[in-house]
């Protein structure tokens, strides 16, 4: 039975600042003492884009100078790091999460499936789909979502079909009712489930086309949450301030989905009758 460490990194990403977003989560890859490192959605530019052409601004490609030093790290410490970031492919525009595996042949892209509020001006839907990433020498699989993507119960539930022991789950959350819901998204798939919050607020001014200006504050509420496969809370950042959790899991236990001598959460499944 393999014991692997897993951290939440929460913190404030500057809205545009990439460079110096880069810089810290480059120092948070080599402090942190975990197998897997997951850090907010969008962490290298903060959240609230409002036109497409900011966003052209504050974007990389995934093979970049910023994202190969990320690879870098990743493969020197023999970290796996799962970064939200905003994506350029192709003309294209995502929210995405780069998954970093020291074997950088493993390494991938997940693009957020589900866009949230005002993400639809700004972003792509993603194309990629769920995925999972095994790392054979500490026995872990490894899924990807983003943020509002908890709110479909079929993200997390693809993800454990596939495969997924842990779900990683990049977020800038603003409301709080995701932290009643994530334990159950846990406990419906046996999976231990791992949320990297940010934390503070971004403030813009919206010019409209008929002249008038308006204010928008989005807040993003921090306690970053490791979540058992039982719905435990393992560890648990404040809302408030930068804080990194790590925690020890054993993947393998997610692995028999029976929970009686009769029951198998996924044996048990009738599908033909969950479609309309
Ligand atoms: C969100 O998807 N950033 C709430």
């Amino acid at each position: 039975m393999s014991i692997v460490k897993v951290a939440t990194i929460q913190f404030e990403p500057k809205l545009f600042h990439v460079q110096e977003n880069c810089v810290r989560i480059a120092e948070y890859i080599s402090s942190t003492q975990a197998d897997i490192i997951v850090f907010p959605e969008l962490a290298t530019c903060g959240y609230f884009f409002i036109n497409r052409k900011e966003v052209t601004l504050a974007s990389l490609e995934f093979v970049s100078p910023e994202m190969n030093e990320f690879q870098r790290l990743a493969t020197v410490f023999g970290r796996i790091v799962i970064v939200g970031f905003a994506e350029q492919f192709d003309h294209a525009y995502y929210n995405s999460a780069a998954v970093f595996h020291p074997d950088k042949q493993k390494s991938r892209v997940y693009r957020k499936t589900h866009l949230f509020y005002k993400e639809r001006f700004v972003f792509n839907e993603g194309d990629t789909g769920f995925f999972v990433i095994h790392d054979e020498e500490r026995d872990v699989k490894i899924g990807t979502m983003i943020c509002y993507d908890w709110r479909f119960p079929e993200s997390a539930r693809s993800l454990a079909l596939h495969g997924a022991d842990l779900i990683v789950c990049p977020s800038n959350l603003v409301t709080h009712i995701w932290t009643s819901v994530m334990p159950t998204r846990a406990i419906e798939n046996k999976v231990y489930l791992a949320v990297a919050n940010r934390w503070g607020n971004e403030e813009r001014t919206i010019h409209e086309t008929d002249g008038t200006e308006s204010t928008e504050v989005l807040s993003f509420n921090g306690q970053s949450s490791i979540y058992s496969y039982n719905g435990e809370i393992l560890a648990q950042s404040l809302a408030v301030g930068d804080d990194v959790r790590i925690v020890e899991i054993e993947p393998q236990k997610t692995r028999d989905k029976s929970f009686n001598a009769y029951n198998h959460i996924f044996d048990d499944r009738r599908s033909k009758f969950y479609s309309i």
